[in-house]
């Protein structure tokens, strides 16, 4: 006998259900007023603008980090009812565009910057703005460096986003925001590989004699060490200049090795013991010469 004919086949979903059963299920991850054509436009809803495993981790991902960004728009004057934030290595501005739709988009105020030095993401950004009629955001083809003298940009800037800019970028970021005194800096880290080079040339001389010596023995490690190093400079300097730091992890970035969160709230509050341990770091693995450039702290 034949098993395929005589086998009870699986009752098919009625279509209407399964569309009504889609749109619930989409409703439940959707914030109020959340804009469906953005999240097709980024890729994160199907075209269909329906969910999938893959774009339910997505979204998971964006909320996650959506949350600290918008607690510290919350903490602004007016509840950041007119801040700016600017986000540096913007790339296709999907950060950007989920801060503008889920905060700013229902507020009369405030202004979001992309700045990225690919001149076609930028135009797709400006593109998308239009299409969304996201008028309060501006995408400017420049280097993070550039960006701190631009004319485009006002004097000051309460939030600075750098979501895995590359390299040198977030130290770039840095310093922007210190120029624009921000309120407040959410930093993911790219890999860096300024430090590595540095331990490569100088081999941390005054540490070579050490155990410690063995941290970056293999190169991999020297990379590895030089990316750790880099960012525990970050926030020494960071609260150097004023700011209390938060260390965290980005959950659900699984894709990138590079999921650390460093946040940071300007109190005013120059932590001196910051710098001491800042300058000695860099003197004990032979930094001094970062101490000059990006490192270089008020006497
Ligand atoms: C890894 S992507 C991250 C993009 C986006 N932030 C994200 O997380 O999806 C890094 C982006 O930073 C840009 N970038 C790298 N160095 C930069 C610099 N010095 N100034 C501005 N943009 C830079 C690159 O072109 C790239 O689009």
């Amino acid at each position: 006998m034949n098993n395929k004919n005589t086998m009870p086949r699986p009752a098919k979903a009625h279509p209407t259900n399964k569309a009504a059963k889609a749109e619930a299920e989409l409703a439940e991850v959707l914030r109020p007023g959340q804009s469906v054509e953005l999240l097709k436009e980024l890729h994160i809803l199907t075209r269909e603008g329906r969910l999938n495993q893959d774009s339910r981790r997505k979204l998971k991902q964006v909320y996650h980090l959506f949350q600290f960004i918008e607690q510290l728009l919350r903490e602004l004057p007016g509840e950041g009812a007119e801040a700016t934030l600017a986000d540096h290595g913007a790339g296709k501005s999907y950060l950007g565009f989920i801060i503008y739709d889920l905060f700013f988009r229902a507020r009369q105020g405030g202004h979001v910057y992309g700045i990225e030095t690919r001149s076609e993401l930028v135009e797709r950004s400006r593109a998308l703005a239009r299409q969304l009629g996201f008028g309060r955001m501006s995408f400017l083809n420049l280097t993070v460096a550039e960006s701190a003298q631009a004319s485009e940009l006002p004097a000051q800037i309460d939030v600075v986003t750098a979501l895995h800019a590359c390299d040198t970028a977030t130290d770039d970021a840095i310093a922007f925001g210190l120029a624009k005194k921000a309120r407040c800096m959410v930093l993911v880290p790219c890999c860096q590989a300024e430090v590595a080079a540095c331990l490569r040339e100088t081999k941390a001389l005054a540490l070579s004699r050490t155990p410690l010596a063995e941290l970056w023995r293999h190169p991999l490690h020297t990379r590895e060490i030089g990316s750790q190093l880099t960012n525990v400079l970050r926030c020494l300097y960071l609260e150097a200049n004023g700011y209390s730091v938060t260390v965290t992890e980005l959950v659900g970035w699984e894709h990138s090795m590079k999921n650390e969160l460093i946040l940071a709230r300007y109190t005013g509050q120059r932590k001196a013991s910051a710098a001491t341990r800042l300058r000695e770091l860099l003197a004990q693995f032979g930094l001094d010469t970062l101490g000059d450039t990006r490192f270089r702290l008020a006497d």
